[in-house]
């Protein structure tokens, strides 16, 4: 059991924005960086291991720029990386960014499945809409679909992609060499669905995956987006800097995910968090000091308009941010910025380099001690059930974290100290979902049982 002795623990994922999630931190003499580089994704997850971290989280946009990060420019495509590394990894979950707005449910369905079976069980879908309005043009289409239309889609994409899921039963494949029964026809099952976005038939040319359907995780977080995780998501991965707006959407999610009749423990809230550790308090914030004077306007203004949904490079830096008014992007992310500018009257400069070091996500700078703190009264408090950690930099900004922070944690029984078997939905403690055609328990219990043993 990942909850040891029966206590609610955190959960870790660690969301590997190549070469690491500071705008700068490529540039830190201790970084290490290459889209390309299978060695370092393969160190890196081997750490995340040593540090039994739940999740290797890749986002994706299928565009280069990604807000004009430049070490996220040019990546590797997140499951053909996961798949690689499932084959050197033993226990971590992959999730892999995947959008609904750029794909096709019977594609994206087969992938995942695959990396769940390669993995034994260990495959997660991001699920993404997409945000950047300039991928659109790399797909043949008009424009980007609206806000609430990319939300319409991605219902249905999910709802079609878990029925692909269950073409087979989980006892299809008998293999039966004796009776040349390779698998049981009774237990294949067509999906034939037929709605406003697609048209699919099925079945899925691969048995039911390890985990039944493998791990959701949802990031949107405007109305749409958690009216959808409530819905769909076993974790719902969030930005957020403050406890008590942390604590609001977490009860938010856990409520909403109850009015839909689903049991609101089992919908998992993972707040995003940069820790920025020293082996004292000074140490960590001289890190933080080089590695925000490594930050140029030239890319944190491009990734500030990128969150903002609105282009301020015309803006004068050293005035206050004006009223923006909302976009059309990444509605939550924008009100939480464009809230943060206003309370603390800050200027467009100083806004565009706290988007720089988080992204809106909270920031810990601080001693091992300090960071485990907060993330102890974040997840006592009622604002998360685990923490997707990202780090500034690779690999030494993972390593202060697995080498100090983990054994404070553990220490203090807020953390595992081994991998639990069973597959990552087990590991999680989330249950594995029926397929759609299983028969009901009470009416398998009203069928008299003959048995001849
Ligand atoms: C914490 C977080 C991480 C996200 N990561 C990605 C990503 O890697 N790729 C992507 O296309 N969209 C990403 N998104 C965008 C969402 O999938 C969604 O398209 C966007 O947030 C707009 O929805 P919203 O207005 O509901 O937030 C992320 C959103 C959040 C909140």
């Amino acid at each position: 059991m990942d909850q040891e002795e029966g206590r609610r623990q955190i959960r870790l994922g660690l969301f590997v924005l190549h070469a690491g999630y500071h705008l700068a931190g490529w540039r830190h003499p201790q970084a290490r960086s290459g889209g390309e580089d299978f060695g370092l994704m393969r160190e890196t997850a081997l750490i995340a291991e040593r540090g039994l971290f739940d999740l290797f989280f890749l986002p994706d946009t299928p565009t280069s720029s990604r807000g004009a990060s430049p070490s996220a420019a040019a990546r590797l495509e997140p499951l053909t990386l996961l798949s690689a590394l499932a084959a050197v990894t033993a226990d971590i979950g992959l999730v892999a960014t995947a959008s609904t707005t750029y794909n096709e449910p019977f594609n994206l369905a087969r992938q995942i499945a695959s990396l769940d079976h390669l993995s034994n069980g260990r495959a997660a879908w991001n699920i993404v809409t997409t945000l950047s309005a300039e991928v659109a043009a790399s797909f043949g289409r008009a424009g980007h679909l609206p806000h609430a239309q990319r939300y319409a889609r991605a219902a249905e994409f999910i709802d079609v992609a878990k029925g692909l899921w269950d073409s087979w039963d989980d006892d299809a494949f008998v293999r039966d060499k004796a009776s040349g029964v390779y698998f049981d026809k009774a237990k294949l099952h067509y999906l034939d669905h037929e709605g406003p976005h697609f048209s699919v038939r099925g079945p899925l040319s691969l048995a039911r995956p390890p985990q039944g359907h493998p791990l959701l995780v949802l990031a949107g977080a405007s109305d749409d987006g958690q009216a959808l995780a409530a819905q769909a998501a076993d974790i719902v991965f969030s930005a957020q800097n403050d406890l008590a707006e942390a604590q609001a959407f977490y009860r938010g999610i856990k409520l909403r995910a109850a009015q839909t009749g689903r049991d609101g423990g089992r919908v998992l809230v993972f707040p995003g968090v940069l820790p920025i550790i020293g082996a004292t308090e000074a140490e960590a914030r001289a890190k933080f000091d080089e590695l925000q004077s490594l930050v140029d306007m030239e890319h944190a203004l491009p990734l500030l308009s990128f969150f903002l949904g609105h282009d301020v490079s015309g803006l004068p830096l050293d005035e206050p941010l004006p009223d923006l008014g909302p976009s059309d992007a990444m509605k939550s992310r924008t009100a939480l910025l464009a809230g943060l500018a206003r309370t603390e009257n800050l200027t467009v400069r100083e806004l565009a380099r706290i988007v720089a070091a988080g992204r809106g996500h909270l920031v810990v700078v601080g001693s091992p001690v300090q960071v485990a703190d907060t993330l102890e009264r974040w997840f006592l408090e009622g604002a998360a059930d685990g923490f997707n950690v990202m780090v500034p930099y690779l690999p030494g900004g993972l390593e202060d974290f697995v080498e100090g922070v983990v054994p404070i944690l553990q220490a203090r029984g807020l953390y595992k100290t081994a991998y639990a078997p069973g597959t990552l939905r087990d590991r999680l403690g989330l249950p594995r979902p029926q397929s759609r055609y299983a028969t009901p328990l009470s009416s398998l219990e009203r069928v008299p049982v003959s048995c001849d043993r």
